[in-house]
C-alpha cells in the first residue's frame, strides 16, 4: 500500500511538530519575496506586499501571474481575515482571548521542502501583528498532475481559549471576465446531477450542514470555467475538491470589479473551533487543478493524482464483486448465501460481498428497525459464523466480504439499551430517527474505542478480505452528552476527525483487506474519506439508464477504478445495456443468479471474462475522454485510453431517441493504426458497427469517427481500439491479479 499523502485532513496536533520559528518574528521582511507554487502547466503566485500582508498575484497559466505593484489591492489578500479594515467575506475569523474579533496577519517566512521528485511542500508562516497567534499556509504541489493541495494550520499562545469562527482551507481570488460554475447536486438515488450557471455579483454558496453523510445533497467539488461555459477540450477550467466528509461551505464571492474569491472549507455555520494554547488546528485539504484544455484535462489531472496519491492502492486492479443486497435484502440464511457462491464462481466474480442483515441476536437485523450496534453474527441465520461462509466461498475460488455501519445505532439494540447517551442527541428534544437509527457520538473517546473494537472484530475475522463501510444517516440534532456546554459547536468537527483516525488506523492495520466506502448510495463522495478506501459506492440507483448520468457526474472528479458500478436488473433494461454501462467503472454484479436463465448466466460470465481480460486495466488506469454528454445528446459516449495509447475502449449509450451521427474517439496516437472491434456482443450476434474488424489510423478515427450501432434507447456498444492491428492484449497472468 502506498503511503497516504502527508497531511490532508483537519486534525489537532501538538505544537512541537512545528518549527516554532514564527515566534521570533512578526515583522515584514525588507525585500518582500515572490512565492510561486508551480506545477507542469500552472502556477499560483503570491507576494508579500510592502505592508507585510500576503497577496495573490494569480492562479493559472504561469506566465500570466506577475505584478510590479509593491502593495496589491487589499481585495487580493491571499488569506483574508475578519476585522481591521477588511470588509469582504473573510477566510479567517477568530475571537481572541481579550474579546478582540479582528486578526491582522503579516508575512513572516516561507520554507519549501521537496518530498520526492514530484511533490514539493511550501509552508508560509504568518503572525498577527499584536497577538501570539500564528497561521501557516501549507501548499503541496504535485507537479506532473497539475494539482495543488492547500490546508492551513492555526495555533496561538494566548492566555486562554481562542474561538475560531471562520477557518477556510483555501480562499484564492480569480480575475477573469466571466465565471461559470458547475455543481454536482442531487439526493438519494440521483446523485451527481450536473448544473452549470454564470456567476454574478454577490455570494453564491454551495454547502452542506449535514455533519455526517454530508455530500448527500451536493458534492464538495466543483468546476469553475473562465470566460464562458465549460467545454470538454478547450478553455480554462479550474477544478476544486474539498477533502472533508463533514459539513462544508464553498462560497463564491464576486465583487464589483469582477474579482471572484472562492472560500472553501468546513462550514462555519453552526460550527466553531475552541482552540487551546499550544494546540494546532489543521483544516482539511482543498485540492485545486487548473486546465487550459477544458474540463477533460481537469478530470485527467484529478484521476492521475488520485491513482497515485488520493486513494488506497490506486495502481492495483479492483475486484469484480457479486453482492447479495438486490438479490436478498435482509432475507437470507446460511443455505441461501452458500447457494449464491456457486453463481459467483460461475460468472467469475473475485469477491462475494455479504451485505446488511448478518448480525444482531436479541435484536436481529431482519429489517432496518433493529440491530445496528450489535455486531455479533446472527446465530439463527448463520449458525456456523462468517468464517464458515468465507471458507465455503474460498472452496469455489471466491473471496469473502462483509458489510458494516459502525458509526450508527438503532434504539432497538443491546448497545442503545446499555449506552443511550452514546447517540448524538440534544437535551429536551425527542430523538429524531432517520432510517430508524441514530449517529454515535464519535467525539466521545469511549465511543471511539467501541468503534475501533468493532472494526478490529470485523476486519480481523478469519477469511474476511473485503469490507463495505456504510453510513445511512446525517445529523439533525447536533448535540453531545460528552462535550461540555461551551464546546457543543465543536461536535461535528470532532466527529469527523475521530472518524478519520479510526479509518486511518483501519487502513494501516489491515492493508490486505480491501474496503468500499458507502453512504446510503453516494453520501460520502470526497477525498477526505476516500483515501482510506479502494473504491466507493456511488448510488443505490442501479438502473443503467439513470446510471449513465450518475456515472457521468462522478467522472469529473473520481477515477473509474474508485466508482463501483454493478450490473443489476433495476429498470428492467436489456442485460447487455446494463453490462456495457457497468463496465465503464469498477465492475460488479448484484442479482440473484439462481434465478437467471442459463443463457443470461452465460452472457454475464462472458461479460465478466471480457472485462477482466481486455477492459479493466484500460478503464481503471487509462485516461478518460468524455465525448458526448447524455445531458446534451441522445447518444452518450466516452473513451478510455491506456497511458501508452496502444489500447482504447469506447463506450456508447443511447439514452433517448435521436441520431447523433458518428462518435469521434479522442486521446489516440494519430500516427498509429488501430484495429476496430466491437465486443460484448450477445452469443451468436454479429456486429452492426460499420468498420468492425478494420484497421484505421488514429488521425482518421479521431477525425471521421465511427457510426455506433445504436438507434433506440438502451442500445449500447463497447468498441475496442487496439494499436498495431494485432490484439496486443495483456497476458493471462496480468488479468488474474491476486487480490489481497
Ligand atoms: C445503503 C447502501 O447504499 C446499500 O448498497 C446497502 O448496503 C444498504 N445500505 C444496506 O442497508
Amino acid at each position: 500500500m502506498k503511503p497516504f499523502p502527508n497531511v490532508c485532513y483537519a486534525i489537532f496536533l501538538s505544537a512541537e511538530v512545528l518549527t516554532g520559528r514564527a515566534d521570533q518574528a512578526g515583522v515584514a521582511p525588507t525585500d518582500p519575496p515572490i512565492i510561486q507554487i508551480a506545477t507542469a502547466h500552472s502556477a499560483l503566485t503570491l507576494r508579500a506586499g510592502d505592508d507585510g500582508r500576503l497577496y495573490e498575484l494569480g492562479y493559472g497559466r504561469a506566465e500570466k501571474n506577475s505584478s510590479t505593484t509593491d502593495r496589491p489591492p487589499r481585495e487580493s489578500e491571499f488569506y483574508p481575515q475578519y476585522g481591521d479594515g477588511f470588509v469582504w467575506e473573510p477566510a479567517l475569523q477568530a475571537a481572541h482571548v481579550d474579546g478582540n474579533t479582528s486578526t491582522d496577519l503579516r508575512y513572516v517566512r516561507e520554507d519549501s521542502r521537496t518530498l520526492g521528485t514530484n511533490v514539493t511542500l511550501t509552508r508560509i508562516e504568518l503572525k498577527d501583528s499584536h497577538y501570539p497567534f500564528y497561521v501557516t499556509l501549507c501548499l503541496e504541489r504535485f507537479r506532473n498532475e497539475d494539482v495543488i493541495e492547500q490546508w492551513v494550520e492555526i495555533r496561538h499562545q494566548e492566555h486562554g481559549v481562542v474561538v475560531l469562527r471562520h477557518f477556510a482551507s483555501s480562499a484564492p481570488v480569480f480575475n477573469a471576465r466571466e465565471y461559470w460554475l458547475t455543481q454536482f447536486y442531487g439526493d438519494w438515488a440521483r446523485e451527481a446531477t450536473m448544473e452549470e450557471e454564470k456567476l454574478g455579483p454577490g455570494i453564491k454558496i454551495l454547502d452542506s450542514k449535514l455533519g455526517v453523510r454530508a455530500s448527500r445533497f451536493r458534492f464538495p467539488s466543483f468546476a469553475l470555467s473562465e470566460n464562458g461555459p465549460a467545454r470538454e477540450d478547450s478553455g480554462e477550467v479550474i477544478g476544486g475538491s474539498l477533502a472533508w466528509s463533514g459539513s462544508y461551505q464553498l462560497a463564491f464571492d464576486m465583487d464589483s470589479d469582477n474579482h471572484l474569491r472562492a472560500l472553501c472549507g468546513i462550514n462555519p455555520s453552526g460550527e466553531a473551533v475552541h482552540l487551546e494554547p499550544g494546540r494546532i488546528f489543521k483544516t482539511p485539504a482543498m485540492l485545486w487543478t487548473w486546465s487550459a484544455h477544458g474540463a477533460g484535462r481537469m478530470t485527467r489531472n484529478f484521476d492521475r493524482w488520485a491513482r497515485r496519491y488520493g486513494i488506497r492502492d490506486g495502481d492495483q486492479p479492483r475486484p469484480v464483486l457479486l453482492n447479495n443486497w438486490e438479490a436478498t435484502g435482509f432475507n437470507f440464511d446460511e443455505k441461501a448465501i452458500v447457494s449464491l457462491f456457486d453463481g459467483a464462481q460461475a460468472i467469475g466474480a473475485d469477491v462475494f460481498l455479504l451485505d446488511d442483515g448478518w448480525f444482531g441476536n436479541a435484536h436481529p437485523r431482519n429489517d432496518d428497525h433493529a440491530g445496528l450496534g450489535d455486531w455479533q453474527v446472527n446465530t439463527n441465520k448463520l449458525p456456523r459464523g462468517l468464517s464458515y461462509l468465507a471458507a465455503q466461498a474460498g472452496r469455489r475460488g471466491v473471496k469473502f466480504g462483509i458489510w458494516i455501519e459502525p458509526e450508527m445505532v438503532n434504539p432497538r439494540s443491546d448497545l442503545f439499551e446499555k449506552h443511550p447517551d452514546w447517540a448524538i442527541q440534544q437535551p429536551h428534544r425527542p430523538l429524531e430517527l432517520s432510517r430508524n437509527q441514530l449517529d454515535l457520538d464519535l467525539s466521545n473517546p469511549a465511543v471511539q474505542q467501541f468503534v475501533r473494537r468493532v472494526v478490529d472484530e470485523v476486519f480481523g475475522t478469519p477469511g474476511v478480505s473485503f469490507v463495505k463501510w456504510d453510513c445511512n444517516r446525517y445529523v439533525t440534532q447536533p448535540g453531545s452528552t460528552y462535550l461540555p456546554p461551551g464546546r457543543q459547536s465543536d461536535l461535528l468537527i470532532d466527529y469527523n476527525l475521530a472518524l478519520y483516525n479510526i479509518m486511518a488506523r483501519m487502513a494501516k492495520k489491515y492493508p490486505r483487506t480491501m474496503a468500499m466506502l458507502c453512504s446510503g448510495g453516494g453520501g460520502r463522495a470526497d477525498y477526505g474519506a476516500l483515501k482510506y478506501f479502494d473504491e466507493m459506492w456511488p448510488s443505490d440507483n442501479t438502473d443503467p439508464l439513470h446510471r449513465v448520468f450518475i456515472q457521468w457526474g462522478y467522472s469529473y472528479f473520481f477515477p473509474a477504478e474508485a466508482v463501483c458500478d454493478h450490473i443489476t436488473r433495476s429498470g428492467n433494461r436489456p442485460l447487455k445495456f446494463a453490462e456495457d454501462v457497468a463496465m465503464s467503472g469498477a465492475l460488479g454484479v448484484d442479482m440473484d443468479l439462481r434465478k437467471l436463465p442459463p443463457a443470461e448466466l452465460e452472457q454475464l460470465a462472458s461479460a465478466v471474462a471480457l472485462y477482466k481480460k481486455e477492459i479493466r486495466d484500460v478503464v481503471e488506469q487509462g485516461d478518460l475522454y468524455r465525448l458526448r454528454s447524455p445531458y446534451e445528446h441522445p447518444c452518450a459516449a466516452l473513451d478510455y485510453v491506456s497511458a501508452d495509447r496502444s489500447r482504447a475502449v469506447l463506450f456508447v449509450y443511447q439514452v433517448k431517441d435521436g441520431d447523433d451521427g458518428s462518435v469521434r474517439p479522442r486521446g489516440l496516437d494519430p500516427q498509429a493504426r488501430y484495429r476496430v472491434r466491437e465486443v460484448n456482443l450477445p452469443a451468436g450476434a454479429n456486429s452492426q458497427l460499420a468498420g468492425d474488424g478494420r484497421v484505421m489510423d488514429g488521425v482518421t478515427l479521431m477525425r471521421d469517427g465511427l457510426r455506433p450501432p445504436c438507434h433506440k434507447p438502451c442500445d449500447s456498444a463497447v468498441i475496442e481500439l487496439v494499436k498495431g492491428g494485432a490484439m496486443a492484449l495483456p497476458s493471462d497472468e496480468s488479468t488474474r491479479p491476486s487480490f489481497r
